[in-house]
């Protein structure tokens, strides 16, 4: 089988290629092969020749997408159309890789697959577009939202580490009100990989079990690399000033996934492996309150 990863050399991209290349032949579309500002695109996927597209590259910068609105449409949206129309020439499915990011995030519980969407932002916009697309144009193709990635270079357990050797004055500032599914990728390339075992497209949410705020994502981060003498001051997303607003309250739950026995293990395990993959793991022993 050969499958196409756009945005191959990105996060999740590198672990779907790592995940699925040793049955698989991978064709790497990464920004340098593949523009996707460009109609040009369905020709060059075309010319790919895969049985299967996975597409994972995004404008993933959500305050530039806040910065310029169009430019997001025009590389989460239709760019994701051509790589769509690529696949129904081909005769081919599609993964889509969405987001957490096309709810209000105004819910009391974890959305599932089919909660009404109602992206707050302009990457939220953006992906969700991507969605409607993928579905308008295709019959078979599987739409995964995933949702506060970690595991590559650039990531938030990687700037709370970063930020620990250096904390800014005062110590560090994080956001105790908007809370999320923090999700590991090789995690999510994993459960890809099964998932286009089964034929059983639809929409899925493939994130780590469980549900973190921005604040208890980061204390676990340190508590998990024996740093808990960081200081941290939980504040409000009103006090946290960005050109994006977040969706508050986006936990995945999922339902489609579970059916077909496609879990995903608890966010802090999750941690606790990369941290050991980056030779940061080392849990703090808290004291018994008896000693
Ligand atoms: N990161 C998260 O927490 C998160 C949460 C929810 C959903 N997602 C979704 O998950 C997917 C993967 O995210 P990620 O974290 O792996 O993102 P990432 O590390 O930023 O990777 C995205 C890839 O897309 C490429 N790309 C960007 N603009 C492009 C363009 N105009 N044409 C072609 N390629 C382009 C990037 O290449 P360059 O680096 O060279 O620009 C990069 O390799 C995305 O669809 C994203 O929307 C991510």
């Amino acid at each position: 089988m050969r499958i196409a990863i756009t945005g191959a050399n990105g996060q999740l991209g590198s672990a779907l290629s790592a995940a699925l290349s040793p049955k698989r032949t991978i064709v790497p579309l990464g920004h340098q092969q593949l523009e996707l500002d460009s109609p040009a695109v369905v020709e060059q996927v075309v010319a790919s020749g895969v049985d299967l597209v996975i597409h994972a590259a995004a404008m993933t910068n959500v305050d530039g997408c806040a910065r310029d609105p169009e430019q997001a449409y025009r590389i989460n949206s239709l760019g994701t159309k051509y790589v769509a129309l690529a696949c129904r020439s081909m005769g081919v499915p599609l993964v889509y890789i969405s987001t957490n990011e096309v709810f209000a995030g105004d819910n009391e519980r974890p959305y599932y697959e089919y909660d009404q969407t109602g992206p707050v932002n302009a990457y939220g916009r953006s992906k969700l577009a991507g969605e409607l697309v993928v579905r308008e144009l295709l019959d078979r193709f599987y739409i995964v939202r995933v949702a506060w990635l970690f595991g590559g270079a650039r990531n938030f357990v990687r700037t709370i580490l970063r930020l620990a050797e250096a904390p800014p004055d005062g110590g560090l500032r994080m956001v105790d009100d908007e809370v999320g599914s923090p999700t590991f990728c090789p995690d999510v390339a994993e459960a890809v990989t099964r998932l286009i075992a089964t034929d059983q497209y639809g929409t899925y949410h493939f994130v780590n079990s469980g549900s973190a705020s921005r604040d208890s994502f980061a204390r676990t981060i340190l508590r998990l690399a024996g740093r808990t003498e960081v200081a941290v001051t939980s504040i409000k997303l009103a006090d946290y000033r960005r050109d994006s607003v977040p969706p508050p309250y986006t936990p995945l739950a999922n339902l489609a996934g579970a059916a077909l026995g496609i879990t995903l293990r608890p966010w802090e395990e999750a941690l606790a492996a990369y941290l050991v993959e980056l030779g940061a793991y080392a849990p703090s022993i808290e004291r018994p309150l008896s000693l």
